[in-house]
């Protein structure tokens, strides 16, 4: 990597630090709404090697990218300024600033093996390895929560993307051998054990490989309806609503928010349910709440599609105990929760049946609650 780092940019790193993405367990579309969410961070990071720069330039390179390097003035990062993958990293430069950080420029260079538009965050991954490296290269007081929130700014305002809380959090707070419990209302977490081995289980991640993009409108259009709805409840956020009032706010709603409004509160339900499963080490209890979560993404929220309905399907008819989209959904991967030595022939059902099908070959990997964002080198 340091050879790697000289060679773009003609002198020795300080540094290299490691930002996780993540699977999302349960709790979808609901941290924008106040509600809860349940992550582990992944084994898969993005790794920056970097070096800092006192001549105010910004300059990013990514080994996944196409062998330019971004070269900009932190003066001159405003929205709008930066295109492309670039647009991550100089949005948690940016909003550092922006967040009272007073810090200068950098060389970056990125190298990630989280597969990009897969909904596994590899955005947030981006963005928490560029916080995690100006923390040490500016000896910034920031701890991981807070540095995820300035993450989160830099993405909803200057990539643009209205996205949630969770990613950034995952990506930062996760630890191993645990599910982040997190309250995305008031930022309390709690690091529930996680670990499936032990119990014969294992979580395996399947990439659909549909590109998942959530700049493209679709997403900000979801939570825009989920904000009217809240509005015309009086509510400040439909965290607020609870399952005995569902039925008393559907009637007041607007037909074509009613599904929204049952998904949203339906799932920081099962959320609860799966934190009460796991406190408990019901952990095959589980899969009945992921395929539920599925069901409800699928038929009420409306993001899954084709591929990821397929996969969840095929899944859990070839012996997984449950199983569901992760992520924003319009593609990216599912989760299925599997009996070990069912993992093998789970992966191959679902490969057949997507070549069946004729959509591309899906990727598998098994996934273990790892750390998040940290220094490694
Ligand atoms: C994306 C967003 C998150 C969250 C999920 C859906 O990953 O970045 O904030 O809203 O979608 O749960």
């Amino acid at each position: 990597m340091t050879t790697e780092f000289e060679k773009v940019f003609g002198a020795a790193p300080t540094g290299v630090w490691a930002a996780p993405g993540r699977v999302n367990l349960i709790g979808e579309h609901t941290d924008y709404n106040d509600g809860f969410v349940l992550p582990i961070a992944l084994r898969q990071v993005v790794l920056a090697t970097a070096r800092r720069r006192d001549d105010g330039r910004l300059r990013l390179y990514s080994a996944q990218g196409d062998g330019r390097v971004t070269d900009v003035l932190v003066a001159d990062l405003k929205p709008g300024a930066v295109a492309g993958w670039a647009a991550y990293p100089a949005a948690g430069v940016w909003a550092l600033n922006e967040s009272g950080h007073q810090v200068g420029g950098a060389d970056l260079y990125f190298d990630s093996d989280v597969p990009s538009g897969g909904g596994l965050s590899s955005s947030a991954a981006l963005e928490c390895s560029v916080l995690a490296a100006y923390r040490d290269l500016y000896e910034l007081d920031l701890d991981q929560r807070q540095s995820a929130l300035i993450a989160q700014r830099g993405e909803n305002d200057f990539v643009g993307v209205p996205c949630g809380s969770m990613d950034q959090m995952a990506s930062a707070c996760c630890t191993e051998g645990a599910a982040l419990f997190l309250d995305t209302r008031d930022l309390a977490q709690r690091q529930v054990p996680f670990d499936l081995a032990a119990r014969g289980l294992r979580l395996l991640v399947i990439d659909t490989r549909v590109k998942h993009d959530l700049g493209d409108g679709a997403y900000a259009a979801l939570r825009a309806g989920c904000e009217r709805a809240a509005a015309l409840l009086d509510l400040p956020a439909l965290r607020e609503l609870t399952a005995d009032r569902l039925p008393e706010a559907l009637d007041r709603l607007p037909a074509e928010l009613g599904p929204l409004v049952r998904h949203v509160v339906t799932e920081n339900a099962r959320v609860l349910q799966a934190v009460a499963l796991l406190d408990a080490e019901d952990f095959a209890a589980l899969g009945p709440v992921l395929t539920a979560g599925h069901a409800s993404l699928r038929d009420d929220y409306g993001v899954s599609c084709p591929e990821t309905d397929l996969a969840v399907a095929v899944a859990v008819e070839a012996g997984a105990l449950g199983a569901r989209m992760t992520g924003g959904g319009f593609g990216g991967s599912i989760i299925a929760l599997v009996p070990e030595e069912r993992t093998s022939p789970v992966a191959a059902a679902v490969e057949a049946a997507f070549a069946a099908a004729g959509y591309l070959a899906p990727r598998s990997f098994t996934a273990t609650a790892c750390a998040g964002s940290r220094r490694v080198g």
